[in-house]
């Protein structure tokens, strides 16, 4: 059983943060997104993985997974020119995956309970694919699954104005060789791509046997920042304490993991929250589920429910950060001058969003 993991596409919606670096290593707790499927693939026994970049992004990717050893595995990356789609990316991955079976894994999901189970089913039942199945109040966004009574599976449609469901496609298929069948079949969709989900489709229609199967806990897909910030909550709720950097006299509430060489200053924290390596919190407030990246700053300010990057600032805000995301060596202050409070000062880059 071989892995591919997805790393490609352009990340239109997590703009600006996106412009500098692939979505999926944009860290949820202190984590880039694609470690966490990768340690999924290895944990359920999968470590030959193919690893499929962009060209803008591929050396990013590279230089953060390297080899893949510290993770025991093994990857070999893979070039998709252009964003074709989830089944073009199958497609360009072919001479790597020749006709084993594999688990293809995007690289901007992520799962609590982990495939383990999909290859248990696989194994039993040998069915030309199976598929993962999330409950989602907006099904419209994904692909989304048709079952008759006794919860078959009987056709899968790419994001429909009228859902016939609300069980979401999750981004984690085990396939067998027919896929590649499949996908010669394929047809762009609307969106110009070679859609993955008419491919699972054509099994089906064809009589190829595809099981579904429900995630196990919760799944995120961190398409957008709130998606993000959501994704960061979840991880953050399974917290272990751990305690590596310095702390003073602050106070601390509920899990933190403060990473070495981090300090803690005249502070109160109350968890969950993430410190990442020589971060400095002084003077401040962090609030649950906010991470901190590596060598970031929060001095007299108030931070909650939020990500920063690694390197970022935030120093004398006059108000609560909340359900923010700010970006690499981004800097966020607040000014002392006199009478004039109510001013602001930005120098904002392209297509970042700010909400006052
Ligand atoms: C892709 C798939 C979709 C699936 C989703 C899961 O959508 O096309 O069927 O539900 O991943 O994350 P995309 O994220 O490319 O819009």
């Amino acid at each position: 059983m071989k892995g591919l993991l997805l790393s490609g596409g352009k990340g239109t919606r997590l703009r600006p943060l996106t412009f500098t670096r692939a979505k999926q290593l944009i860290p949820i707790a202190g984590k880039p997104n694609l470690v966490y499927g990768i340690e999924d693939l290895v944990s359920a026994g999968i470590s030959e993985i193919g690893v499929v970049v962009s060209p803008e992004t591929g050396a990013d990717v590279r230089g953060a997974l390297d080899s893949g050893e510290r993770f025991g595995a093994h990857l070999t990356y893979l070039l998709q020119e252009k964003p074709l789609g989830l089944a073009h990316a199958v497609l360009v991955a072919h001479g790597f995956l020749q006709d084993d079976p594999f688990v293809m894994y995007l690289g901007d999901n992520i799962l609590q309970g982990g495939i383990a189970h999909l290859l248990e089913l696989f194994e039993a039942k040998r069915p030309a694919a199976v598929v993962l199945l999330a409950q989602v109040a907006n099904p419209g966004a994904f692909g989304v699954a048709i079952l008759d009574a006794q919860g078959e599976l009987k056709g899968l449609v790419e994001k429909p104005a009228h859902p016939p469901s609300d069980l979401a496609l999750v981004g984690v298929y085990l396939f067998t060789e027919e896929i590649h069948a499949a996908i010669a079949n394929l047809e762009p969709s609307a969106r110009g791509e070679l859609e993955i989900t008419d491919a699972i489709q054509q099994l089906i229609t064809q009589g190829s046997k595809v099981e579904a199967l429900r995630v196990r806990g919760w799944w995120k897909d961190t398409g957008k920042p709130t998606d993000l910030l959501d994704a960061n909550h979840l991880v953050l709720s399974h917290l272990l304490p751990c305690l590596r950097g310095e702390i003073d006299a602050s106070e601390v509430t509920g899990n933190a993991v403060i990473e070495s060489g981090a300090k803690v200053i005249r502070s109160q924290l109350r968890g969950p929250v993430y410190i990442g390596r020589n971060a400095v919190i002084e003077d401040s407030y962090i609030g649950p589920y906010t991470s901190v990246g590596d060598g970031a700053q929060v001095l007299r300010s108030q931070v909650e429910y939020s990500i920063l990057l690694d390197g970022a600032r935030v120093k004398d805000l006059p108000l609560m950060l909340d359900r923010s995301v700010v970006g690499q060596d981004a800097v966020v202050d607040g000014i002392q001058i006199g009478a004039r409070k109510h001013t602001l000062q930005l120098v904002i880059g392209d297509m970042s969003r700010v909400t006052l």
